[in-house]
């Protein structure tokens, strides 16, 4: 059961809606993620290396429809995508039981009490599906906002790669986290 239509007020007094993501979505959901990449300096990709066509998104938006292990939110205010959130489920026989997470937002929202509302809608889903049974995600260490919400979400450091990451001559930690959700 993939439906998922929630309503969340959050810190800013703002009410916003929690929806799967639809193929129709994909024009204005790529705005929005072209928009986050190039205004956080914690997602290791630059704006102009996010080089989805139109088809490609709806492409990508399809594929978490069909899998089974797998879902796409996006969060909406006034019918403008401000965040997403995904579990990717491995489609290997060996890892279909794993799903690695992204997830992004306007920087506008940052700090507002939306990555808790993406996160716990999509791990509530998680835990109800019948395949998955570990969630995964990759992490700046220095992204505290990021690190707290995962922690506090339940997410448990399970790996570190030192200096993974190299911005402008200046190297960032990358951390693994998973959270079981059997
Ligand atoms: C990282 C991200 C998903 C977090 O979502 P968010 O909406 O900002 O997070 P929330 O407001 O729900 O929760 C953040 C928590 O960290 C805490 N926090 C934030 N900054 C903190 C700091 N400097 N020290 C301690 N705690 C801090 C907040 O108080 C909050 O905890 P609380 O709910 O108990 O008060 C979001 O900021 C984002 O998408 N950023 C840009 C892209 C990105 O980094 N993507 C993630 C890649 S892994």
């Amino acid at each position: 059961m993939k439906n998922i239509n929630q309503q969340y007020i959050l810190k800013n007094g703002k009410e916003i809606t929690i929806r799967n993501g639809a193929v129709t979505d994909a024009e204005k959901l790529r705005k929005t993620v072209k928009k986050y990449i190039g205004e956080s300096e914690y997602i290791p990709q630059l704006p102009e290396e996010y080089t989805l066509t139109i088809e490609e998104q709806e492409n990508w938006i399809k594929s978490f429809i069909e899998k089974e292990n797998s879902i796409m939110l996006i969060a909406e205010y006034h019918n403008d995508i401000i965040g997403n959130i995904d579990i990717n489920g491995s489609v290997r026989k060996a890892m279909q039981h794993t799903g690695g997470i992204g997830m992004g937002m306007l920087q506008e929202w940052t700090n507002s009490g939306l990555g808790t509302a993406l996160m716990t809608c999509a791990v509530e889903w998680a835990k109800q599906n019948k395949i998955l049974e570990i969630l995964w995600l990759q992490v700046y260490t220095d992204n505290i906002g990021g690190v707290s919400l995962y922690k506090k979400m339940g997410f448990q450091e399970s790996g570190l790669i030192k200096n993974y990451f190299k911005q402008d001559g200046k190297y960032f930690d990358n951390m693994t986290m998973s959270l079981s959700v059997k």
